[in-house]
């Protein structure tokens, strides 16, 4: 099955090649039916939602609600209400930096994170530590880009007050072993923040079988638009959480002398949202469904498969991520070659990847590299576009090298 015919994008040209779009870490493309959802609803229906007793916003506010429903049933949650939409994974962690950590934690408290975290599961915990005297723990991780599982345990104490830790990492790929984090942070008594953004566009994601207190994710790499994205929060979270942002929506009644707040989720969804971008969403991770999450699963695979596979053979090719568990994302760098070269023949050639440190500086350290060239694969990539890729690779490092 051609999924490519689902994905305008993917039939343009680029320097007068075929798009080759290997850059699905930093976003996906958009298929045919999401794009018309966006624009369906500002043809057709669009107004503000919660306000208005008129057609339009009952419409609307109908759509809105119902993709808090479709997300519930995507990831597991017991209920819609704890479904919080946020403006993608940044968005959802600081919401948790601010309205939860900020006046759960005190003093001398930690918080543990790892070493490929992304910056934005690093930078809002450094505020909240400056801001409370709070201290930042670093997980360690092997050369292969794995979590050392005995030193987190080490790690963890009495102290701990929150594991922060990505699903999986967006430079190298490596599947985190969240559901045994999560029971060792139960066992000890703190909580666990999942980072979902490159895990939920590449297999089930199932907050209630994992039992975390939040998870994050964004819209647009799971083929939504841009600018939406979830907030899940375990139930027993809420009651410990403060608003964050003061506005529209999040109220229930206000007076100049008094305030009260609506109940969550609207509690923490202040002012107009993104109304194009929820539906969005909506549509495109019933798309994911009519597919198959584990269809996507085994197409990724065996694109991985093949492509690490050919990649290794090339001559002063390194793979930096080489955990055991992995999805389609394969770092690399060249000897004697700066990624960004790497990345600008390519694009010649009309193929997209990215290069840098991807958000990732403490681990670019960590391997003692300024960054690598990195190919990401979705689920409507396909082998002959690996196979021109790999040559065209072959191509670049010889004109380079
Ligand atoms: N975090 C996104 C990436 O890895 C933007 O490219």
């Amino acid at each position: 099955m051609d999924f490519q015919n689902d994905f305008p994008i993917l039939k343009s040209t680029i320097n007068g090649n075929p798009l080759i779009y290997f850059d699905n870490a930093a976003t996906s493309q958009k298929p045919k039916c999401v794009i018309d959802a966006v624009s369906n609803y500002y043809e057709t229906i669009n107004s503000n939602v919660h306000r208005g007793v008129h057609e339009l916003s009952q419409k609307a506010t109908n759509e809105y609600e119902e993709t808090r429903n479709t997300v519930r049933d995507f990831i597991g949650s017991k209920t819609a209400e704890q479904i919080i939409f946020t403006k993608g994974t940044t968005d959802g962690i600081n919401i948790v930096a601010s309205a939860w950590a900020e006046n759960q934690l005190k003093k001398g408290d930690e918080i543990l994170i790892t070493t490929m975290e992304h910056h934005s599961n690093i930078v809002p915990w450094q505020m909240v530590c400056e801001k409370l005297g709070a201290k930042l723990i670093v997980c360690p991780i092997n050369p292969a880009g794995e979590i050392v599982m005995d030193q987190l345990k080490k790690l963890i104490s009495s102290r701990t007050k929150l594991i922060a830790i990505t699903h999986v990492s967006n430079t190298l790929g490596t599947i985190n072993p969240v559901k045994e984090i999560t029971n060792l942070a139960k066992e000890n008594n703190c909580k666990i923040l999942i980072d979902a953004a490159q895990s939920i566009p590449h297999f089930q994601v199932d907050v209630n079988n994992l039992d975390c207190d939040f998870l994050v994710f964004s819209g647009h790499k799971i083929f939504a638009p841009t600018g939406v994205g979830i907030l899940y929060v375990k139930k027993e979270r809420f009651d410990e959480m403060k608003p964050y942002q003061g506005g529209g929506d999040m109220i229930k009644e206000v007076s100049f002398e008094k305030t009260t707040y609506n109940t969550y989720p609207h509690k923490f969804e202040a002012g107009t949202p993104n109304i194009a971008g929820v539906i969005g969403l909506k549509t495109a991770l019933n798309y994911i469904n009519s597919i198959g999450i584990q269809k996507v699963s085994e197409i990724e695979d065996q694109l991985l498969k093949y492509a690490q596979e050919s990649i290794s053979k090339i001559n002063k090719i390194n793979i930096i991520g080489t955990a055991q568990n992995k999805a389609s994302v394969i770092s690399f760098t060249v000897d004697g070659i700066h990624p960004f070269d790497i990345g600008t023949l390519l694009d010649q050639l009309g193929i997209a990847i990215r290069t840098g440190h991807h958000c990732t500086q403490p681990l670019m350290k960590f391997f003692n590299i300024p960054g690598t060239a990195r190919a990401s694969f979705a689920f409507y990539n396909k082998k002959s576009e690996i196979d021109f890729f790999i040559e065209s690779l072959k191509r670049a490092i010889k004109m380079l090298g």
